[in-house]
């Protein structure tokens, strides 16, 4: 889960990968380093610790060069050590690699070419693809493409790598399997990266390679190719994400920024999805497949973590305005099942980076039992968005934060949209309802920006509890998902236990832990079982546990039951998680800043998981 840019053009090379690393620096990482090639010579320089520390060592030695490649490293084979900082050399230092991915069987390669000789410097897996591609060249092999395509078949796992080679100053080379790469196309200049953010200030034009892919990029194109050297023909793509997009804009964390952002957000999948005129959803990658939707008896949901509570919503609003069952599964479980679905079954696959590994595999399962796939991604050219049959992108911009926040809420905008698409199709919906449905969806910037105007009386609730050694979130119907994404923030970004509960659970079993040290989010907008959540609080407060309610405002009953009350506007019952999600995030976040967390790299996370 490290990131990689790589340049070739006119300017220094240098100046350009340690930008593209700054935009990258959101990962997290523990070291970074780079190569550049000039008069036939390799400079690299790798530095554990800051991108400024690797600046300074940069500075000092005036690394030459207008073709390079680098790399911020987030450890999984090996310790943040120089040796095992990228880029890796071959043992001649002709060549060097950045990788980003796990070689599975980088133990055997590794004893194989150690039994001839060859000396390893590191105790990473990274380092066989360098060693691997300098053992071919001294074999024979005719050219750096072709060593590579020998290299690359030998390896098990997956990978993003970019190659130097300093007898080949004008090229670079790019390639992967299961780890994303994009080659950007810039004027005579070209670039390859793992993430775009690293490449939009120079440009959004970029060919996403595909697994088993590689790009041999000079000053002025690229060639795709697959292992075996026989060209491929590969689409431009265009990136619509802003500059600013990437950027914090005075807010001290990308968390908060993207928090912030909903509103504007919303605004704009409005503008891209609706026709405000005739209150019509301009759907066109559902009308596409609508025959394949209109045959679909059953829909699976899978997704992980934050995208998985997305899912568990999206269950209730599609069961809601379309009658089509649905179930909803973790893909890491997902992927393993006997599937006993039909082909009238859609598979929904939503991912907010479209790389998930798990989800990516369960995709891959689902297309061969012959369901239809459908995903809901972000990042446009994604892997799971190109290997489903068909993709709605979530426009929610980029999201840099590690923790889902606006992706999230974009996810449920989007489900709503698809739900009452297929509500109509199915003729569930009739015209009026669906003008009313509409209508209530537009209103909900100005509701986002209320509960965000909320935020200062969130805070102080925050940093009341911030305190507490245990924080249970709880809610019924639609927002017991909700709570189940509460918990998980608040465990993600304050690195505290939480837990989440349907509220009627309580009684069973973890009631038993509740006492004064224990405080309960409990999301108890007006619905049907809001009597039974006033009872849960009731329970709550008989133990000595603290309650501090998510509730519609004007609801002036619920003082009486709550220690502390976050109110939101009223919506209707379908429409709450939109609402109570936002009141969560800014809770979590500003929880997560009283205990001191590192709010955009929390221990032991990254953006997405490609690996299992
Ligand atoms: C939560 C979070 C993770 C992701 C999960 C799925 O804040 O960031 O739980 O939701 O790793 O990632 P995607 O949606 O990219 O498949």
């Amino acid at each position: 889960m490290s990131g990689i840019i790589g340049y070739i053009g006119d300017t220094s090379a240098v100046r350009v990968i340690l930008d593209g690393l700054r935009r990258l620096e959101y990962r997290g990482y523990d070291s970074a380093g780079l190569a550049t090639v000039c008069d036939g010579e390799l400079f690299v320089c790798r530095q554990v610790g800051t991108l400024d520390q690797l600046d300074e060592q940069i500075r000092a030695q005036a690394v030459p060069g207008s073709a390079g490649i680098g790399h911020i490293r987030w450890a999984t084979h090996g310790v943040p050590a120089h040796e095992n900082t990228h880029p890796h050399t071959d043992a001649g230092d002709r060549i060097a690699v950045v990788h980003n991915g796990i070689v599975e069987n980088y133990a055997a390669l590794k004893k194989k070419l150690s039994s001839r000789g060859v000396r390893f410097r590191s105790e990473t897996d990274s380092e066989i693809i360098a060693q691997l591609i300098g053992f071919y060249l001294k074999r024979g092999a005719e050219t750096l493409e072709h060593a590579v395509h020998c290299a690359l078949m030998d390896l098990k796992g997956n990978y993003a790598i970019a190659v130097l080679d300093k007898h080949n100053p004008e090229k670079l080379l790019a390639a992967r399997s299961g780890s994303p790469m994009m080659v950007g196309i810039g004027e005579r200049e070209m670039f390859v990266t793992s993430d775009a953010p690293a490449i939009i200030p120079y440009t959004r034009r970029v060919i996403f390679l595909d697994d088993y892919q590689v790009a041999v990029v000079g000053r002025s194109g690229a060639v795709i190719t697959n292992l075996s050297g026989n060209v491929v023909d590969r689409q431009e793509s265009v990136i619509d994400w802003d500059v600013t997009e990437a950027q914090k804009e005075g807010y001290p964390y990308f968390m908060l920024k993207e928090i912030h952002e909903q509103p504007r957000m919303i605004k704009k999948i409005l503008l891209l999805k609706l026709d405000f005129k005739r209150l019509h959803l301009k759907l066109e990658e559902l009308q596409a497949i609508k025959q394949k939707l209109s045959a679909a008896h059953q829909i699976i949901i899978q997704a992980c973590g934050s995208s998985y509570h997305a899912g568990l919503i999206g269950r209730e609003i599609f069961e809601y305005f379309s009658g089509i069952h649905t179930d909803v599964e973790v893909s890491s479980e997902f992927r393993y099942r006997d599937l006993t679905a039909g082909t009238d079954c859609l598979v929904l696959s939503i991912s907010q980076s479209g790389e998930s590994g798990d989800t990516l595999a369960a995709v891959r399962r689902a297309k061969q039992k012959g369901m239809s796939t459908l995903s809901l991604c972000n990042v446009v050219g994604s892997s799971i968005s190109r290997e489903s049959d068909s993709v709605l992108y979530l426009q929610a911009g980029p999201e840099i934060g590690v923790a889902s926040t606006k992706s999230f809420t974009a996810q449920l905008f989007n489900l709503y949209l698809i739900a009452i698409f297929l509500g109509m199709m199915k003729r569930i919906i009739k015209r009026e309802l669906k003008d009313s449905l509409i209508k209530e969806l537009t209103f909900i910037p100005s509701l986002l920006k209320k509960v965000l105007g909320e935020e200062p009386l969130i805070e102080a609730i925050a940093h009341k509890y911030a305190g507490y050694r245990d924080i249970f979130c709880v809610g019924r119907g639609i927002n017991y998902p909700c709570a189940l994404e509460g918990a998980h923030k608040l465990r993600e970004i304050a690195g505290e236990h939480a837990s989440a509960y349907p509220a009627g659970e309580l009684k069973h079993g973890p009631i038993a832990l509740v006492d004064e040290t224990v405080a309960c989010v409990c999301i108890a907008p007006k619905s049907q079982t809001y009597d039974k959540m006033v009872s849960t609080m009731q329970k709550i407060r008989a133990r000595n546990g603290r309650v501090i309610a998510i509730a519609g405002e004007g609801d002036e009953e619920i003082g009486k039951y709550a220690d502390d009350v976050i109110f939101v506007p009223v919506v209707q019952e379908i429409f709450s998680p939109l609402v109570v999600s936002v009141a969560l995030q800014l809770f979590a976040y500003h929880f997560a800043v009283k205990r001191g967390r590192e709010i955009d790299r929390p221990k032991h996370l990254a953006k997405s998981v490609m690996v299992e």
